[in-house]
């Protein structure tokens, strides 16, 4: 068996910053009660006269994440796009990076687990790694919120926390056995309404919203029990960075950076908390961003890259919770 590591990071946001003053010009919120209920001051959502779609944004994240690899396009094996908001219902965005990237006929996979959506896609790019059967796999997380989003005070509960934005990593055969030490993966279907977009599917198709014609639907906007959600996310979080940790021998102590998914900073801090963590041990960019579902994790997790928090040899917990429910996370040595 081998070991993938990231062998290289990108991001992309599009340039069009929301601010919480901004959001007050169309609903009723204050940049106050969301600064203090989840941390965020601002959020990218996408210019609709620009071309930023998933498949766009998540085709520049995954060049530079190529580039970073210092790999070129046709090196890639294989692609897995992680998303909750495709360009199209079908087909997914996969296959439209395939395109765009402009590279041999690869094999390309849709991964739809929303906030767990880039660990998921990690773990099944890892697999490949290990088994050998690939070198390098392209994982990419993209979403396009803000032009699904109910943009009135109706809608506040929702709208106020999602923006967009892509991340992407190169997954590699690693050749000194630094990498992804395990994942884990998780999920509890009992609760999938809890925070979901129900229609238009297969169970409420197009035809059937538009003859009812009703004022009070909403099923075709995302909705979210906030306070339900919240307290799920706080117990699965700290579970499933646990079981990663104790997977390896390892204690919350031996973390150099926690990226978990950026739900909410009162989630992060929580966590953060209850694991007895210190500010540098945690990665937490949703001030700037909001939550951007299966981007989330690759843009923060490029962002500390960057940054330069993150060195060789280093113990990196990724960590994500949200709709399905599905939680999941990555313990990787660097
Ligand atoms: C969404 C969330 C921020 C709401 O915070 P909360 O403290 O639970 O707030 P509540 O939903 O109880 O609402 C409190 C009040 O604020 C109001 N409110 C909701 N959104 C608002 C907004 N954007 N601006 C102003 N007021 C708002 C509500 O209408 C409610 O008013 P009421 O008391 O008069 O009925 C919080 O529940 C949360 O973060 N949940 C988890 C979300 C999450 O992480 N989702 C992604 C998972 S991957």
């Amino acid at each position: 068996m081998y070991t993938s590591k990231i062998a290289g990071i990108g991001h992309y946001v599009p340039d069009n910053v929301v601010t919480n003053k901004d959001l007050e010009k169309f609903m009723e919120t204050s940049d106050e009660w969301i600064q203090e209920r989840t941390g965020i001051k601002e959020r990218r959502w996408i210019d609709p006269k620009s071309d930023d779609m998933p498949s766009t944004m998540g085709t520049k994240a995954a060049k530079k994440a190529i580039e970073n690899a210092g790999l070129t396009p046709n090196d890639i094996d294989f692609i897995v796009f992680a998303t909750l908001s495709p360009d199209y219902y079908f087909p997914g965005p996969g296959v439209q990076v395939q395109d765009l990237l402009g590279i041999k006929e690869i094999g390309a996979l849709d991964v739809r687990n929303q906030c767990s959506g880039f660990i998921y896609g990690l773990s099944v790019a890892d697999q490949f790694i290990k088994t050998g059967m690939y070198k390098n796999v392209l994982v990419i997380g993209s979403e396009y919120h803000s032009g699904g989003l109910e943009k009135t005070t109706r809608g506040r509960g929702v709208t106020v926390i999602f923006g967009d934005g892509a991340g992407a990593v190169v997954l590699s055969r690693s050749e000194n056995n630094h990498g992804i030490l395990s994942t884990h993966l998780h999920s509890e279907g009992k609760h999938a309404k809890e925070l979901a977009l129900i229609g238009p599917a297969t169970n409420r198709w197009v035809d059937q919203i538009m003859s009812e014609n009703d004022p009070d639907d909403t099923s075709y906007y995302p909705y979210m029990n906030g306070n339900f959600v919240f307290k799920h996310a706080v117990t699965r979080f700290s579970e499933v960075i646990m079981e990663a940790l104790m997977t390896n021998g390892h204690q919350p102590g031996d973390i150099n950076l926690l990226v978990p998914h950026q739900a909410n900073l009162r989630i992060s801090q929580f966590i953060q908390k209850k694991m007895g963590l210190s500010d540098e041990q945690v990665y937490n960019n949703i001030m700037r961003y909001g939550n951007t579902t299966a981007a989330s994790i690759p843009i923060a997790l490029s962002e500390a890259h960057q940054e330069g928090k993150i060195k060789e040899g280093d113990l990196v917990c990724l960590a994500a919770f949200g709709s399905g429910f599905t939680w999941a996370s990555a313990l990787i040595k660097w």
